[in-house]
């Protein structure tokens, strides 16, 4: 039996840092795993521009310490005003890696989110010719769509039209939930990719009822049936260069998750690579693990693999039930459970 594990340094491709204290508290957390990570703009106001970019990046980097060794990835949030040559002037400059596309209201602050995607085709048009990847949040809003659909029923109506429109756009369908995404990624064009988080392979939606109603394992897309949750599965431990580590780690206050309109998501970051490699292990597929975290998302943007390493550690530790003080404190993913595996170095 493999008690001990070394890998490249592996990327988070989808993250939400937030900002001010929260920043303060949950960067460190990904920062101790991950060299590179793609940086979530749903910020109130959302990240629309480069100069607004550039900040963030600073405030993320300030929140660090000086030798944390970690690189912000930024996105651009898409409204329906955006601006193909800006975001191309940001692109080239280095400050924008990649625009994400919330549909309008799918999910936390994404108000100012794109009504008609179609309507964007310019500056879809010019991603695709510089090469900048869009990251879709893969969910329709339409109020009478069943909510365990929206996935399905967006990838029918909209991302088969976009890859249909754009042949050559480099997407990357964010935190994939269902059987039909991922047949959907897995049979498309290799300029589709998809990631997947720790949370949509370790529960399915009897989490969420589990003896009542469990704030903490909700988010968006919303976890689904277990036969969803094995396919996804499947497909992560695949060996597929198709799919990739992306946490969706999303942190919320215990008062904002604990509440009588309780906001989506799972903060996951500070056992993230620990969860995904229960997942690999349970599997048998610990040889497919590196490539999953560290490999197929840098190859997929174009970017250098990361140098250093990572090891982790068969050893049983408790994770804690809130990280965080008095003032500011967060349940995070797994919370009171013991992991069987440790990120030691
Ligand atoms: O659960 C989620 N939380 N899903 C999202 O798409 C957004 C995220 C957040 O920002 O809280
Ligand atoms: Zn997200």
């Amino acid at each position: 039996m493999t008690d001990r594990l070394t890998i490249r340094r592996p990327d988070d491709w989808h993250v939400h840092l937030r900002d001010g204290a929260m920043l303060e508290l949950v960067a460190q957390h990904t920062a101790r795993q991950f060299a590179r990570a793609i940086i979530m703009p749903n910020l109130t106001p959302p990240v629309t521009d480069a100069a607004a970019a550039r900040a963030y990046r600073d405030r993320i980097l300030a929140a660090l310490p000086a030798d944390a060794g970690f690189t912000p990835l930024m996105t651009c949030y898409l409204t329906d005003g955006a601006d193909a040559e800006a975001i191309a002037a940001a692109h080239a400059e280095g400050v924008f890696t990649a625009c994400k596309l919330y549909p309008a209201h799918a999910t936390t602050n994404s108000a100012h989110g794109v009504t008609d995607i179609f309507a964007l085709a310019p500056v879809l048009e010019r991603m695709q010719a510089i090469g900048m990847p869009l990251l879709i949040h893969g969910e329709v809003t339409d109020k009478d769509i069943d909510i365990f659909d929206r996935e399905a029923v967006f990838i029918e109506r909209t991302l088969a039209k976009l890859v249909r429109d754009f042949p050559a756009l480099k997407i990357v369908l964010e935190h994939i939930t269902t059987a039909e995404a991922a047949q959907y990624v897995a049979e498309a064009p290799a300029n589709v990719a998809a990631t997947i988080t720790p949370q949509h392979l370790i529960i399915n939606r009897n989490a969420i009822f589990d003896g009542g109603i469990r704030p903490h394992a909700y988010c968006l897309p919303v976890a689904k049936r277990e036969g969803h949750r094995l396919a996804v599965r499947k497909a992560a431990v695949s060996g597929s260069a198709k799919f990739f580590l992306g946490t969706d780690s999303a942190p919320h206050v215990v008062e904002a998750k604990e509440s009588s309109c309780g906001c989506a998501g799972i903060f996951n970051a500070p056992f993230a690579l620990e969860s995904y490699l229960k997942v690999f292990d349970e599997e048998g597929a610990l040889d497919r693990f590196e490539a999953f975290t560290s490999e197929n998302g840098a190859r997929f943007y174009g970017l250098p693999l990361n140098e250093g390493t990572v090891t982790l550690e068969r050893v049983a530790h408790r994770v804690p039930d809130r990280v965080g003080d008095d003032t500011l404190s967060v349940v995070p993913f797994h919370a009171g459970e013991t992991l069987g595996w440790r990120m030691v170095a």
